[in-house]
């Protein structure tokens, strides 16, 4: 090994020396310089000089309290960091310091006193300007806080975190606002609160949380729970935070209160639910009302030509039986499309202000024999019940219907109770007083697929020539055309309850529409205007039978003609005819012409008649010979 001699040691070492002295001189991110044990500056480096402003010659010399803030230099700040540097061996801060331009800049110093020999010889400064990083860390600072007053002040959403376990660990207002917790009372108790109890029974909340970490997500809507354990309809989101390592802290969730946007909703659907089934049964409507139309004018065709068949029997037996059964199923055709009508709401309505609980005592027998023993009818009828304005026909015929239909669904018997009371309604349609009349049963109730369908015609789930699957279509019509509602609500097994709402009239006299029947034999001549031939014959042939003379015309004009030329009595006219005028016109036109000349119109269906009002007798088609004859014999002359 090569010694070195001391010569060489000692140009290494100035080397060394030389080497350290330009690091430390180059160095600009930091100012690094010396002082002598009272102070003064004894050196200067290329960061002091890039930080602080100063050249060497200015600086060297002076003492380092000059770039110090006055105030701090009078406080006696510079000599006491000189002192603790030396009794603790290091001093360390950060301070506000001046450059030479006058400005500031925020300083991180550390202060090493140098020892030679035990003896101090001086200090060692570095300082390093934080000014940057110090703004940019209070920019964070602030953006933090900012960010937490934003968190606390949201009061739509309920924000918060959840740690690992889902113990709740912080709270915002929005939280509060929803749930009902103060943050004293919520953090540190687990989120499961939040879950109805039969949610934490079936795990939800665990299962939520899970289903979050596999996922990295967890969303749903659903019931949660306030404080005050009301329920509110619940948007969820649940994150996972993970640290860099990808370690689980815990959850954030975000919960909205949408009970009010979700009953919008339903309320929405139920709305556009019911205007689609109001056209649905708009457009049936329509329908059945023109197949009824068609068929009340066949069926006049057969009751006219039964009279004259009736006498041409005479005494032959099959001939009669034959002509009895062709009676029969007119009947029971007419009275189809009487509910077809009703269904339509194109039926010649006879509106009479009715004592609900007389009418429907009156019917009491009728319904007893109907439900048949098994099953016991109980009528509950308010005393003080309000007066109704409906055609009593159809009123009975539709409860007749639903105590049937009561009968039909307790085939072991059970009991069937019609409730009738007063009722204020208050929704958009329908508003103020109504008479409500329940009928409800204790049978097999009605599953919620067929529940929507109850009341479109031809609906039956009874077997072929059992039902037509019309009953409660002509309830739903009728109750519609008296300006009411019908509803259904029904449990399975439990029961069905159908509730008929009709508004109160005022308080005008019950009257009673109930007639002696006259059967006189008519004389004198009847103009008939029919446009179609088959109905005016068989409605001749009838007229006929009553003892009347008769004169066919087709149309309403012809029909003012024939009264020109005098020898009229009574007129009878259809009111649906094709031509300028239709019946309802002709008969104006007569009271202008002949005031004294009695009008009768006909119809199964129309419109106009609503028009016509109670200025005119109207006769219901399809009629039979007596009520033909009763509405001729009561014309006021
Ligand atoms: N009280 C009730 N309980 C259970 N189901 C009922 C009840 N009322 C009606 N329904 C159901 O509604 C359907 C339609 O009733 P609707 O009265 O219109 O016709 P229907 O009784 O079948 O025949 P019909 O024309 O002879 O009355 C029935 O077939 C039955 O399925
Ligand atoms: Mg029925």
């Amino acid at each position: 090994m090569v010694r070195k001699s001391k010569l060489d040691r000692d140009r290494d070492l100035a080397e060394s020396e030389r080497r350290f002295r330009l690091l430390v001189e180059g160095v600009v991110d930091y100012a690094i310089y010396m002082l002598d044990p009272v102070g003064i500056i004894t050196n200067w480096n290329a960061g002091a000089k890039r930080i602080k402003g100063y050249q060497a010659r200015e600086v060297v010399g002076k003492h380092f309290g000059m770039f110090y803030l006055p105030e701090d230099r009078e406080a006696g700040l510079p000599q006491r960091a000189l002192e603790i540097a030396r009794e603790k061996g290091k001093f360390d801060a950060e301070g506000w310091r001046i450059r030479k331009d006058g400005t500031k800049f925020l300083a991180s110093v550390v202060i090493d006193p140098i020892y030679e020999k035990r003896k101090l010889i001086g200090f060692a400064k570095i300082t390093r300007d934080i000014t940057e990083r110090a703004s940019a860390s209070n920019a964070l600072d602030a953006s933090e806080s900012n960010f937490q007053l934003l968190v606390n002040g949201v009061t739509d959403y309920a924000l918060y975190m959840l740690d690992p376990n889902g113990i709740v660990t912080n709270w915002n207002a929005g939280g509060q606002r929803i749930k009902g917790y103060t943050p004293e009372e919520i953090i540190g108790q687990h989120f499961s609160r939040f879950y109805s109890d039969a949610d934490q029974t079936a795990g939800r909340p665990a299962r939520a949380l899970r289903l979050a970490v596999e996922n990295g997500r967890y969303e749903e809507d659903g019931w949660r729970v306030r404080k005050d354990g009301t329920f509110f309809w619940a948007s969820v989101i649940i994150d996972p935070i993970r640290d860099e390592a990808g370690k689980l802290l815990g959850f954030a969730k975000i919960t909205r209160d949408l009970t009010e946007r979700r009953e919008t909703q339903l309320k929405l659907e139920k709305i556009q639910r019911q205007l689609a089934e109001s056209q649905k049964l708009d457009a049936l409507g329509q329908l059945t009302g023109g197949v009824a139309h068609d068929f009340n004018n066949l069926l006049m065709v057969i009751t006219g030509g039964i009279h004259t068949l009736k006498k041409l029997a005479g005494d032959d037996r099959n001939g009669v039986r034959a002509v009895q059964s062709i009676e029969a199923a007119t009947h029971r055709g007419a009275a189809l499309t009487r509910q077809l009508l009703t269904f339509a709401r194109r039926q010649s309505v006879n509106p009479q202000t009715i004592d609900l609980a007389h009418r429907i005592h009156s019917i009491r027998d009728v319904m007893d024999m109907g439900v048949g023993s098994a099953v016991q009818l109980i009528i509950d009828v308010d005393h003080n019940i309000w007066p109704v304005t409906v055609d009593p026909a159809e009123f009975e015929t539709a409860l007749v219907n639903l105590v049937i239909n009561a009968r039909d669904a307790m085939p072991g018997g059970g009991s069937v109770t019609i409730q009738a009371s007063n009722v204020r309604i208050d929704d958009e349609e329908h508003q103020g007083d109504h008479v409500a009349i329940k009928v409800r049963d204790t049978g097999v109730g009605i599953p919620p697929d067929v529940l929507a369908k109850v009341f479109d015609p031809f609906f039956t789930t009874k077997g072929v020539g059992k039902g037509t699957g019309l009953g409660l279509s002509q309830v739903h019509g009728f109750a519609h055309q008296a300006g009411g509602t019908v509803t259904v609500d029904s449990r399975l097994g439990e029961g069905t309850t159908f509730t008929i709402c009709l508004p109160r009239m005022g308080q005008s006299e019950t009257k009673t529409a109930e007639h002696d029947v006259k059967s006189a034999l008519g004389s004198g001549t009847v103009l008939l205007v029919e446009d179609n031939p088959d109905v005016a014959f068989a409605s001749t042939g009838l007229l006929e039978q009553l003892g009347y003379s008769v004169r066919w015309v087709a149309d309403a004009h012809s029909a003012l003609q024939e009264i020109e030329r005098d020898g009229i009595d009574v007129v009878f006219s259809d009111i649906v005819m094709p031509g300028k005028m239709d019946g309802l016109g002709l008969a104006r036109a007569i009271k202008q012409l002949r005031p004294a000349l009695p009008i009768l119109l006909a119809t199964g269906y129309s419109e106009a008649l609503l028009k016509a009002g109670s200025d005119f007798s109207i006769l219901r088609k399809p009629f039979q010979l007596h009520e033909l004859s009763r509405a001729l014999a009561d014309l006021p002359r």
